[in-house]
Protein backbone atom coordinates (compact mmCIF):
# COMPACT_ATOMS: atom_id res chain seq x y z
CA UNK A 1 0.00 0.00 0.00
CA UNK A 2 3.04 2.19 -0.93
CA UNK A 3 0.04 4.71 -2.79
CA UNK A 4 -0.18 7.59 -0.33
CA UNK A 5 -3.81 8.41 -0.74
CA UNK A 6 -4.23 4.39 -0.82
CA UNK A 7 -2.61 4.42 2.73
CA UNK A 8 -3.98 8.11 3.81
CA UNK A 9 -7.75 6.41 2.98
CA UNK A 10 -6.78 3.21 5.41
CA UNK A 11 -5.60 5.37 8.42
CA UNK A 12 -8.77 5.39 10.90
CA UNK A 13 -10.32 9.00 11.78
CA UNK A 14 -7.66 10.56 14.61
CA UNK A 15 -5.13 7.62 13.78
CA UNK A 16 -2.30 9.76 14.83
CA UNK A 17 1.08 9.96 12.81
CA UNK A 18 4.20 11.26 14.30
CA UNK A 19 7.96 10.98 14.52
CA UNK A 20 10.17 9.85 17.50
CA UNK A 21 13.70 10.77 18.51
CA UNK A 22 16.07 9.66 21.80
CA UNK A 23 17.75 12.70 23.26
CA UNK A 24 20.88 10.83 23.66
CA UNK A 25 20.76 10.15 19.72
CA UNK A 26 20.26 13.79 18.72
CA UNK A 27 20.59 16.24 21.00
CA UNK A 28 24.74 16.81 21.07
CA UNK A 29 26.05 19.91 23.10
CA UNK A 30 26.86 17.46 25.74
CA UNK A 31 29.03 20.22 27.85
CA UNK A 32 25.94 22.78 27.12
CA UNK A 33 23.94 24.12 30.04
CA UNK A 34 25.17 22.45 32.94
CA UNK A 35 24.07 19.07 31.75
CA UNK A 36 25.42 16.47 33.74
CA UNK A 37 27.36 13.00 32.45
CA UNK A 38 25.13 9.88 31.87
CA UNK A 39 26.38 6.36 31.21
CA UNK A 40 26.39 6.86 27.42
CA UNK A 41 28.80 9.49 27.34
CA UNK A 42 31.19 6.65 29.39
CA UNK A 43 30.39 3.72 27.37
CA UNK A 44 31.44 5.71 23.94
CA UNK A 45 34.60 6.18 25.27
CA UNK A 46 34.84 2.57 25.96
CA UNK A 47 37.36 1.06 23.43
CA UNK A 48 35.52 -1.13 20.56
CA UNK A 49 31.92 -0.11 22.09
CA UNK A 50 31.03 1.55 19.06
CA UNK A 51 31.53 0.21 15.69
CA UNK A 52 32.49 3.04 14.09
CA UNK A 53 34.78 4.83 16.90
CA UNK A 54 32.53 7.87 17.36
CA UNK A 55 30.75 9.29 20.42
CA UNK A 56 27.24 11.87 20.55
CA UNK A 57 28.88 14.84 21.72
CA UNK A 58 27.63 16.36 18.32
CA UNK A 59 24.95 13.87 17.09
CA UNK A 60 23.03 16.04 15.00
CA UNK A 61 23.16 18.85 16.98
CA UNK A 62 19.50 19.45 17.68
CA UNK A 63 19.92 20.96 21.01
CA UNK A 64 20.91 24.44 18.85
CA UNK A 65 19.15 22.90 15.51
CA UNK A 66 15.61 22.13 17.04
CA UNK A 67 13.72 25.32 14.94
CA UNK A 68 15.19 23.60 11.63
CA UNK A 69 13.95 20.11 12.88
CA UNK A 70 10.51 21.47 14.09
CA UNK A 71 10.06 23.19 10.90
CA UNK A 72 10.76 19.99 8.55
CA UNK A 73 7.73 18.33 11.19
CA UNK A 74 5.26 21.03 10.39
CA UNK A 75 5.95 21.03 6.71
CA UNK A 76 6.02 16.70 6.34
CA UNK A 77 2.38 17.66 8.06
CA UNK A 78 3.33 15.31 11.68
CA UNK A 79 0.61 15.22 14.05
CA UNK A 80 2.98 14.84 16.90
CA UNK A 81 6.62 14.07 18.32
CA UNK A 82 8.06 11.98 21.01
CA UNK A 83 10.85 13.29 22.09
CA UNK A 84 13.02 12.03 25.34
CA UNK A 85 13.94 14.33 28.20
CA UNK A 86 17.58 13.76 29.08
CA UNK A 87 17.01 13.24 32.35
CA UNK A 88 21.08 13.95 32.83
CA UNK A 89 20.26 17.75 31.74
CA UNK A 90 17.12 17.99 34.35
CA UNK A 91 19.18 16.85 37.21
CA UNK A 92 22.72 16.35 36.30
CA UNK A 93 23.68 14.04 38.99
CA UNK A 94 20.22 12.60 38.84
CA UNK A 95 19.14 14.17 42.07
CA UNK A 96 18.69 17.21 44.08
CA UNK A 97 16.82 20.28 42.36
CA UNK A 98 16.01 21.23 38.65
CA UNK A 99 19.26 22.77 36.47
CA UNK A 100 17.30 25.74 35.14
CA UNK A 101 19.18 25.77 31.86
CA UNK A 102 18.03 22.00 30.65
CA UNK A 103 14.11 22.71 31.86
CA UNK A 104 14.60 26.28 29.85
CA UNK A 105 15.39 24.10 26.81
CA UNK A 106 12.82 21.90 26.99
CA UNK A 107 10.38 24.78 27.41
CA UNK A 108 11.57 26.21 23.95
CA UNK A 109 11.27 22.61 22.28
CA UNK A 110 7.72 22.18 23.74
CA UNK A 111 6.25 25.92 22.76
CA UNK A 112 8.10 25.83 19.61
CA UNK A 113 6.46 22.01 18.81
CA UNK A 114 2.98 23.64 19.82
CA UNK A 115 3.36 26.68 18.04
CA UNK A 116 3.50 24.43 14.93
CA UNK A 117 0.76 22.77 15.89
CA UNK A 118 2.31 19.74 16.95
CA UNK A 119 1.30 17.23 19.92
CA UNK A 120 4.26 16.81 22.40
CA UNK A 121 4.90 13.23 23.77
CA UNK A 122 7.71 13.36 26.17
CA UNK A 123 9.59 9.90 27.18
CA UNK A 124 11.27 10.46 30.49
CA UNK A 125 14.13 7.80 30.38
CA UNK A 126 15.62 6.66 26.99
CA UNK A 127 18.53 5.03 28.55
CA UNK A 128 20.78 7.72 29.24
CA UNK A 129 20.93 7.24 33.29
CA UNK A 130 22.82 9.95 34.75
CA UNK A 131 26.82 8.45 35.51
CA UNK A 132 26.41 9.22 39.09
CA UNK A 133 23.29 7.32 39.85
CA UNK A 134 25.04 4.15 37.86
CA UNK A 135 28.42 4.39 39.79
CA UNK A 136 26.60 3.64 43.09
CA UNK A 137 24.60 0.65 41.16
CA UNK A 138 22.38 2.03 38.82
CA UNK A 139 19.13 0.27 37.83
CA UNK A 140 20.90 -2.72 39.71
CA UNK A 141 19.75 -0.90 42.92
CA UNK A 142 16.06 0.18 44.05
CA UNK A 143 17.35 3.79 45.09
CA UNK A 144 17.48 4.41 41.35
CA UNK A 145 13.94 3.26 41.36
CA UNK A 146 13.47 6.62 44.19
CA UNK A 147 15.51 9.32 42.10
CA UNK A 148 13.53 8.62 39.07
CA UNK A 149 10.03 9.30 40.80
CA UNK A 150 11.73 12.34 42.33
CA UNK A 151 12.76 13.78 38.65
CA UNK A 152 9.35 12.63 37.27
CA UNK A 153 7.42 15.10 40.13
CA UNK A 154 10.54 17.53 38.73
CA UNK A 155 9.57 17.06 35.01
CA UNK A 156 5.95 16.88 35.74
CA UNK A 157 5.48 20.72 37.23
CA UNK A 158 7.53 21.75 34.85
CA UNK A 159 5.81 20.42 31.71
CA UNK A 160 2.78 18.57 32.76
CA UNK A 161 0.60 21.62 31.39
CA UNK A 162 1.71 21.39 27.99
CA UNK A 163 2.84 17.80 27.33
CA UNK A 164 -0.13 15.75 25.66
CA UNK A 165 1.52 11.84 26.16
CA UNK A 166 4.01 10.87 28.51
CA UNK A 167 5.84 7.93 28.51
CA UNK A 168 7.74 6.88 31.59
CA UNK A 169 10.20 4.45 30.20
CA UNK A 170 11.32 3.26 26.70
CA UNK A 171 12.19 0.02 26.11
CA UNK A 172 13.53 -1.57 30.00
CA UNK A 173 14.32 -4.57 28.03
CA UNK A 174 16.47 -3.37 26.03
CA UNK A 175 18.14 -1.31 28.76
CA UNK A 176 18.56 -4.64 30.58
CA UNK A 177 19.22 -7.22 28.24
CA UNK A 178 21.75 -5.23 26.14
CA UNK A 179 23.27 -2.79 28.80
CA UNK A 180 23.39 -5.09 31.95
CA UNK A 181 23.22 -8.83 30.99
CA UNK A 182 25.25 -8.19 27.70
CA UNK A 183 27.55 -5.21 27.52
CA UNK A 184 26.23 -4.07 23.54
CA UNK A 185 24.80 -0.82 25.27
CA UNK A 186 25.64 1.22 28.27
CA UNK A 187 26.44 0.63 31.29
CA UNK A 188 28.49 -2.50 29.68
CA UNK A 189 27.98 -4.46 32.31
CA UNK A 190 27.73 -7.83 30.76
CA UNK A 191 26.97 -9.89 33.84
CA UNK A 192 23.75 -11.86 32.72
CA UNK A 193 22.33 -12.34 36.44
CA UNK A 194 21.66 -8.63 36.83
CA UNK A 195 19.04 -8.35 34.30
CA UNK A 196 16.88 -9.62 37.54
CA UNK A 197 17.44 -6.63 39.75
CA UNK A 198 17.32 -4.34 37.12
CA UNK A 199 14.01 -5.19 35.46
CA UNK A 200 12.58 -5.54 38.84
CA UNK A 201 13.89 -1.90 40.05
CA UNK A 202 12.99 -0.35 36.21
CA UNK A 203 9.46 -1.89 36.25
CA UNK A 204 9.17 -0.08 40.75
CA UNK A 205 10.50 3.01 38.86
CA UNK A 206 7.95 3.47 36.07
CA UNK A 207 5.12 2.93 38.96
CA UNK A 208 6.41 5.56 41.19
CA UNK A 209 6.72 7.85 37.66
CA UNK A 210 3.51 6.79 37.11
CA UNK A 211 2.09 7.62 40.76
CA UNK A 212 4.28 11.05 40.51
CA UNK A 213 2.99 12.28 37.40
CA UNK A 214 -0.57 12.07 38.64
CA UNK A 215 0.36 13.24 41.98
CA UNK A 216 1.00 17.01 40.31
CA UNK A 217 -1.45 16.13 38.41
CA UNK A 218 0.19 16.63 34.98
CA UNK A 219 -2.74 17.16 32.05
CA UNK A 220 -1.50 14.82 29.23
CA UNK A 221 -2.00 10.80 28.98
CA UNK A 222 0.21 8.74 30.86
CA UNK A 223 1.89 5.26 29.08
CA UNK A 224 5.11 3.16 28.64
CA UNK A 225 6.90 1.74 25.49
CA UNK A 226 7.79 -1.90 25.59
CA UNK A 227 9.23 -3.30 22.62
CA UNK A 228 7.87 -6.56 21.74
CA UNK A 229 9.16 -8.84 19.21
CA UNK A 230 6.72 -12.31 18.01
CA UNK A 231 8.83 -15.28 19.13
CA UNK A 232 9.07 -18.58 17.37
CA UNK A 233 11.21 -21.47 18.15
CA UNK A 234 13.84 -22.25 15.14
CA UNK A 235 12.77 -25.94 14.87
CA UNK A 236 9.92 -28.49 16.66
CA UNK A 237 12.70 -29.60 19.16
CA UNK A 238 11.68 -29.41 22.41
CA UNK A 239 14.49 -27.82 22.94
CA UNK A 240 14.40 -25.08 20.82
CA UNK A 241 10.66 -24.32 21.84
CA UNK A 242 12.19 -24.15 25.52
CA UNK A 243 14.68 -21.77 24.83
CA UNK A 244 11.96 -19.73 22.54
CA UNK A 245 9.70 -19.47 25.84
CA UNK A 246 12.57 -18.21 27.94
CA UNK A 247 12.78 -15.73 25.13
CA UNK A 248 9.97 -14.79 24.79
CA UNK A 249 9.74 -14.74 28.93
CA UNK A 250 13.17 -12.61 28.73
CA UNK A 251 12.02 -10.01 25.91
CA UNK A 252 8.44 -9.87 25.97
CA UNK A 253 6.91 -11.23 29.67
CA UNK A 254 8.75 -9.79 32.34
CA UNK A 255 8.11 -6.33 31.37
CA UNK A 256 4.33 -6.93 29.87
CA UNK A 257 2.71 -8.97 32.38
CA UNK A 258 3.71 -7.27 35.57
CA UNK A 259 2.43 -3.75 33.45
CA UNK A 260 -0.72 -4.99 32.57
CA UNK A 261 -1.85 -7.89 34.61
CA UNK A 262 0.24 -7.16 38.02
CA UNK A 263 1.78 -10.38 38.04
CA UNK A 264 4.57 -11.91 36.89
CA UNK A 265 4.98 -14.12 34.16
CA UNK A 266 4.56 -17.52 34.82
CA UNK A 267 7.48 -19.98 33.74
CA UNK A 268 10.01 -20.07 31.74
CA UNK A 269 10.43 -23.47 31.60
CA UNK A 270 13.33 -24.00 33.82
CA UNK A 271 16.02 -24.21 30.71
CA UNK A 272 19.88 -23.43 32.21
CA UNK A 273 20.95 -21.51 34.76
CA UNK A 274 18.89 -18.40 33.85
CA UNK A 275 15.99 -19.78 33.45
CA UNK A 276 16.42 -20.80 36.64
CA UNK A 277 17.47 -17.85 38.34
CA UNK A 278 14.78 -16.27 36.44
CA UNK A 279 11.96 -18.04 38.34
CA UNK A 280 13.49 -15.34 41.25
CA UNK A 281 11.09 -13.46 39.93
CA UNK A 282 7.87 -14.83 41.26
CA UNK A 283 8.61 -13.79 44.48
CA UNK A 284 8.51 -9.95 43.55
CA UNK A 285 6.21 -8.51 46.67
CA UNK A 286 2.83 -7.49 46.24
CA UNK A 287 3.37 -4.45 46.85
CA UNK A 288 6.10 -4.01 43.91
CA UNK A 289 3.56 -5.75 41.77
CA UNK A 290 0.82 -3.42 42.71
CA UNK A 291 3.27 -0.24 41.69
CA UNK A 292 3.78 -2.06 38.99
CA UNK A 293 0.57 -1.90 37.02
CA UNK A 294 -0.41 1.70 37.93
CA UNK A 295 -3.62 2.24 35.61
CA UNK A 296 -2.25 3.69 31.99
CA UNK A 297 -4.20 5.69 29.83
CA UNK A 298 -2.26 3.84 26.44
CA UNK A 299 0.13 1.26 26.09
CA UNK A 300 3.18 2.67 23.75
CA UNK A 301 5.00 -0.53 21.59
CA UNK A 302 7.73 -0.55 19.75
CA UNK A 303 8.06 -2.99 17.04
CA UNK A 304 10.88 -3.80 14.77
CA UNK A 305 11.38 -7.75 13.92
CA UNK A 306 10.03 -10.94 14.98
CA UNK A 307 13.06 -13.47 16.47
CA UNK A 308 13.53 -16.85 15.74
CA UNK A 309 15.88 -18.87 18.73
CA UNK A 310 17.66 -21.86 18.32
CA UNK A 311 19.15 -23.46 21.37
CA UNK A 312 22.96 -23.29 21.90
CA UNK A 313 25.09 -20.32 21.67
CA UNK A 314 25.83 -18.02 19.45
CA UNK A 315 28.12 -19.11 16.38
CA UNK A 316 31.26 -16.82 16.01
CA UNK A 317 30.22 -13.20 14.71
CA UNK A 318 26.65 -13.34 15.55
CA UNK A 319 25.36 -10.78 18.07
CA UNK A 320 22.80 -9.49 19.12
CA UNK A 321 20.11 -7.40 16.76
CA UNK A 322 22.02 -4.10 18.25
CA UNK A 323 25.81 -5.19 17.67
CA UNK A 324 28.59 -7.95 18.84
CA UNK A 325 29.16 -9.07 22.43
CA UNK A 326 31.18 -11.42 23.79
CA UNK A 327 28.95 -12.38 26.02
CA UNK A 328 26.74 -13.46 23.80
CA UNK A 329 29.17 -17.01 23.58
CA UNK A 330 28.13 -17.93 26.97
CA UNK A 331 23.99 -17.49 26.29
CA UNK A 332 22.59 -21.01 26.21
CA UNK A 333 20.63 -19.64 22.84
CA UNK A 334 20.80 -17.64 20.08
CA UNK A 335 18.98 -15.94 17.53
CA UNK A 336 18.70 -16.86 14.03
CA UNK A 337 18.56 -15.65 10.68
CA UNK A 338 15.09 -15.16 8.27
CA UNK A 339 16.09 -16.44 4.96
CA UNK A 340 12.62 -15.80 3.46
CA UNK A 341 12.43 -12.02 4.83
CA UNK A 342 13.91 -9.34 3.20
CA UNK A 343 16.74 -7.06 5.32
CA UNK A 344 16.97 -3.95 6.70
CA UNK A 345 20.77 -1.97 6.55
CA UNK A 346 21.43 -3.54 10.02
CA UNK A 347 20.38 -7.20 8.61
CA UNK A 348 17.25 -7.15 10.16
CA UNK A 349 13.64 -9.29 8.69
CA UNK A 350 11.55 -7.12 7.16
CA UNK A 351 7.97 -9.16 8.33
CA UNK A 352 5.17 -6.94 9.20
CA UNK A 353 2.58 -9.58 9.40
CA UNK A 354 4.71 -10.48 12.65
CA UNK A 355 3.35 -6.90 13.92
CA UNK A 356 0.12 -8.19 13.29
CA UNK A 357 1.12 -11.18 15.11
CA UNK A 358 2.24 -9.09 18.34
CA UNK A 359 -1.18 -6.98 18.57
CA UNK A 360 -2.67 -10.22 18.38
CA UNK A 361 -0.54 -11.81 21.26
CA UNK A 362 -1.30 -8.21 23.21
CA UNK A 363 -5.09 -8.92 22.65
CA UNK A 364 -4.71 -12.56 23.67
CA UNK A 365 -2.35 -12.02 26.71
CA UNK A 366 -3.64 -8.82 28.14
CA UNK A 367 -7.54 -8.77 26.55
CA UNK A 368 -9.36 -6.34 28.66
CA UNK A 369 -6.49 -5.06 31.06
CA UNK A 370 -4.73 -4.25 27.88
CA UNK A 371 -5.69 0.00 27.11
CA UNK A 372 -5.40 1.57 23.83
CA UNK A 373 -2.14 0.68 22.25
CA UNK A 374 0.10 3.50 20.71
CA UNK A 375 3.14 2.11 18.16
CA UNK A 376 5.46 4.46 19.70
CA UNK A 377 8.21 3.35 17.21
CA UNK A 378 9.04 1.36 14.00
CA UNK A 379 10.98 2.65 11.24
CA UNK A 380 14.38 0.59 9.32
CA UNK A 381 18.06 1.45 8.45
CA UNK A 382 18.98 1.21 5.08
CA UNK A 383 22.40 2.71 3.15
CA UNK A 384 20.80 5.24 1.56
CA UNK A 385 22.36 6.22 -1.70
CA UNK A 386 22.80 10.00 -2.31
CA UNK A 387 22.25 10.65 -5.91
CA UNK A 388 23.40 12.66 -8.50
CA UNK A 389 21.45 15.14 -7.96
CA UNK A 390 21.36 15.03 -3.87
CA UNK A 391 18.53 13.26 -3.22
CA UNK A 392 18.03 10.01 -1.79
CA UNK A 393 15.56 7.40 -3.04
CA UNK A 394 14.79 5.81 0.01
CA UNK A 395 12.00 3.49 -1.63
CA UNK A 396 12.95 0.37 0.90
CA UNK A 397 11.69 2.55 3.69
CA UNK A 398 8.49 3.61 1.82
CA UNK A 399 7.68 0.18 1.50
CA UNK A 400 8.65 -0.61 5.00
CA UNK A 401 6.69 2.42 6.54
CA UNK A 402 3.53 1.78 4.31
CA UNK A 403 3.09 -1.75 5.37
CA UNK A 404 3.80 -1.53 8.79
CA UNK A 405 1.70 1.68 8.90
CA UNK A 406 -1.48 -0.16 7.40
CA UNK A 407 -0.92 -3.20 9.81
CA UNK A 408 -1.21 -0.76 12.42
CA UNK A 409 -4.26 0.94 11.04
CA UNK A 410 -5.86 -2.51 10.58
CA UNK A 411 -5.23 -3.19 14.11
CA UNK A 412 -6.33 -6.50 15.49
CA UNK A 413 -9.00 -8.02 17.19
CA UNK A 414 -9.32 -6.41 20.52
CA UNK A 415 -6.88 -4.42 20.32
CA UNK A 416 -7.48 -0.17 19.92
CA UNK A 417 -4.36 1.17 17.72
CA UNK A 418 -4.37 4.75 17.60
CA UNK A 419 -1.65 5.77 16.09
CA UNK A 420 2.18 5.05 14.64
CA UNK A 421 5.73 6.73 15.41
CA UNK A 422 7.66 6.31 12.62
CA UNK A 423 11.57 5.80 14.00
CA UNK A 424 12.56 8.73 12.93
CA UNK A 425 12.87 11.97 12.04
CA UNK A 426 16.64 12.54 10.72
CA UNK A 427 19.42 10.46 10.83
CA UNK A 428 21.19 10.02 14.12
CA UNK A 429 23.62 8.07 16.72
CA UNK A 430 22.23 4.85 16.64
CA UNK A 431 23.93 3.47 19.94
CA UNK A 432 26.60 0.49 19.52
CA UNK A 433 26.32 1.03 15.76
CA UNK A 434 27.35 4.75 15.47
CA UNK A 435 26.51 6.86 12.41
CA UNK A 436 26.54 4.06 10.04
CA UNK A 437 23.08 2.55 10.63
CA UNK A 438 20.38 5.66 9.15
CA UNK A 439 17.15 5.48 10.10
CA UNK A 440 15.52 9.02 9.22
CA UNK A 441 13.02 10.26 7.10
CA UNK A 442 15.49 13.31 6.66
CA UNK A 443 19.14 12.47 5.87
CA UNK A 444 22.05 13.96 8.09
CA UNK A 445 25.30 14.64 6.47
CA UNK A 446 27.65 14.60 10.10
CA UNK A 447 30.18 16.76 8.56
CA UNK A 448 28.04 19.38 7.65
CA UNK A 449 24.91 18.65 9.58
CA UNK A 450 22.87 19.78 7.00
CA UNK A 451 19.60 17.80 6.83
CA UNK A 452 18.12 16.75 3.41
CA UNK A 453 14.65 15.10 3.47
CA UNK A 454 14.49 11.97 1.96
CA UNK A 455 11.65 10.10 -0.46
CA UNK A 456 10.30 9.01 2.26
CA UNK A 457 9.86 12.01 4.09
CA UNK A 458 8.10 13.11 0.49
CA UNK A 459 6.04 10.33 0.46
CA UNK A 460 4.98 10.25 4.47
CA UNK A 461 4.17 14.47 3.14
CA UNK A 462 1.58 13.18 0.91
CA UNK A 463 -0.47 10.27 2.59
CA UNK A 464 -0.90 12.72 5.53
CA UNK A 465 -1.95 15.63 3.19
CA UNK A 466 -4.19 13.17 1.17
CA UNK A 467 -6.31 12.36 4.80
CA UNK A 468 -9.75 13.41 5.09
CA UNK A 469 -9.51 15.92 8.36
C1 LIG B 1 15.22 2.31 20.31
C2 LIG B 1 15.86 3.41 19.51
C3 LIG B 1 16.77 2.83 18.44
C4 LIG B 1 15.92 1.98 17.52
C5 LIG B 1 16.68 1.38 16.36
C6 LIG B 1 14.73 1.17 19.45
O1 LIG B 1 14.92 -0.01 20.13
O2 LIG B 1 14.21 2.79 21.16
O3 LIG B 1 16.56 4.26 20.37
O4 LIG B 1 17.49 3.78 17.75
O5 LIG B 1 15.37 0.93 18.25
O6 LIG B 1 17.68 0.53 16.80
Amino acid sequence: MTDPAELAAALPPGFVVGAATAAFQIEGAVDVGGRGRSTWDEFTQRPGAIADGSNATVATDHYHRYPEDIALMRELGLDAYRFSLAWPRIQPGGKGPANPEGVAFYDRLIDALLEAGISPMATLFHWDTPLELERAGGWRKRETALRFAEYAEIVGHAFGDRIASWVTLNEPATLTLQGYGLDVHAPGLGKTLSVIPVARNLLVGHGLAVQALRAVPVKGRIGITNVHTAVVPSTDSRIDAAYADLFDFLHNRIFADPVLLGRTPRGPKAVGALGVALRVLSSTSARDLALMSQPLDFYGLNYYFPSRIGAGPAPAGVGTPDGLSDAMDATPFHLQEWPEFPKTGFGWPIAPEYLRLVLEQLAHRYGEKLPPVVVTEGGASFPDAVGPDGQIDDQDRIDYLAQHIAVAATGAPGVDVQGYFVWTLTDNFEWAAGYQQRFGLIRVDFDTLKRTPKASYRWLQRVLSARQT
